[in-house]
């Protein structure tokens, strides 16, 4: 089977090299070789996130951190912002892990403000806000260090969790910066590896509020993976090696770009996008607020996004359509995350001009 380029928002293309790493032979997850892996990549993720908070892998995918974030931290009522499909699927794991959630609602496109965060904790005793950073339905990318900064100033006893998975490893990034006490990714996104690792950044406040909350579960522990960390630089079960190699490997190649430069060539990308999105059609997020790792546009021609992948398949390209009943072929969206560079971008919106007769 050819391949198609992925420009869909996760998984993404990984580097050949790191795909390889994968092939390495295994070693036993109690091993002293598996304790220097694994302070390696713990090491390499606390320089990339320019940390000194607490990091943690976790062999899941992202959303296992929705379950976390239920679980450890809500004692007595979280606020859960919801602008679109991921974010609503916070405030439901909330509600289904049998916790009290309130909902601040968003109209999808636009961004959750500081100013209607702290008008809905005014009304009531809020322990716990989730959030997402970048919601990869609509675009939005939220203004989370400032809403980080509102929340600490007049609530510090809140833990702020973060839904980074479209954003980490892209977007500028540092959890002091932005006050979180949970920041949570997923490898297949900015990371530009295979998924089946989550990546979380986590505060001394967070292992304390957890310390305070019953019934977290076993693999949704927080204090389980802490507890090994601690302990033995492990994991409390089996992770998955071979992608604990191809993370070790990549993280090299990511310190080596630089956070910076990292993030300013996946601005470069999305400016080329919104240019070219605003010249033949129209940004679906609100101006200012668009995510600079997966675009969002708005399908204004009223074109047919399926029968433009189906010939973008032949070029060796695919994009993703709108996520969910609500945006589907209403919107497309390109993700220039991860490997991709400006040059790639350029050319695939030139094979999309000439499919399209822009
Ligand atoms: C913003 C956001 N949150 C959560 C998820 C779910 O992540 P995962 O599929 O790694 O569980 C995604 C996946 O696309 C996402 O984009």
């Amino acid at each position: 089977m050819s391949h198609k380029k992925l420009w869909i928002p996760g998984p993404t293309e990984p580097d050949k090299d790191v795909l390889l790493q994968q092939a390495k032979w295994l070693i036993g997850h109690r091993a002293p070789e598996y304790t220097k892996l694994y302070e390696s990549v713990i090491g390499q993720l606390k320089e990339f996130f320019q940390t000194k908070q607490n990091v943690a892998t976790i062999t899941s995918s992202g959303t296992i951190w929705m379950d976390i974030i239920a679980r450890n931290f809500v004692k007595k009522k979280a606020l859960a912002g919801v602008c679109g499909a991921f974010s609503k699927r916070m405030y439901q794991t909330i509600q289904a892990c049998d916790k009290d959630v309130d909902l601040l609602d968003v109209e999808w496109g636009k961004a959750i403000k500081p100013e209607a965060v702290m008008e809905a904790l005014s009304k009531d005793d809020y322990d716990t806000v989730a959030i997402v950073h970048n919601e990869t339905s609509t675009g939005v990318r939220n203004p989370i260090a400032d809403i980080g900064k509102a929340i600490k100033a007049e609530y510090p006893h809140i833990i702020f969790a973060v839904d980074a998975v479209s954003s980490a490893g892209g977007d500028y990034i540092v959890p002091e910066e932005m006050n979180t006490d949970l920041l949570f990714t997923s490898t297949q996104k900015c990371f530009a590896l295979p998924p089946g690792l989550s990546i979380a950044c986590y505060s001394d406040a967070a292992v304390q509020r957890a310390e305070e909350v019953t019934n977290r579960g076993y693999y949704t522990d927080l204090l389980a993976h802490h507890k090994d960390w601690e302990k033995r630089h492990q994991n409390p079960t089996t992770p998955n090696i071979s992608l604990l190699y191809a993370l070790d490997y990549q993280l090299g190649r990511m310190l080596k770009e630089g956070p910076r430069a990292r993030y300013e060539r996946h601005a470069e990308m999305a400016k080329i996008t919104q240019e070219w999105a605003n010249k033949h059609f129209a940004m679906f997020p609100e101006k200012g607020y668009e995510s600079i790792t997966v675009s969002t546009i708005a399908n204004t021609k009223e074109l047919d996004v399926p029968a433009l992948n189906k010939e973008l398949a032949k070029a060796g390209h695919m994009i993703a359509n709108g996520y969910g009943a609500a945006l589907k072929n209403k919107t497309f969206r390109i993700g220039h995350m991860g490997e991709h560079t400006p040059y790639d971008v350029k050319a695939l919106l030139h094979v999309i001009e000439e499919i399209w007769e822009l």
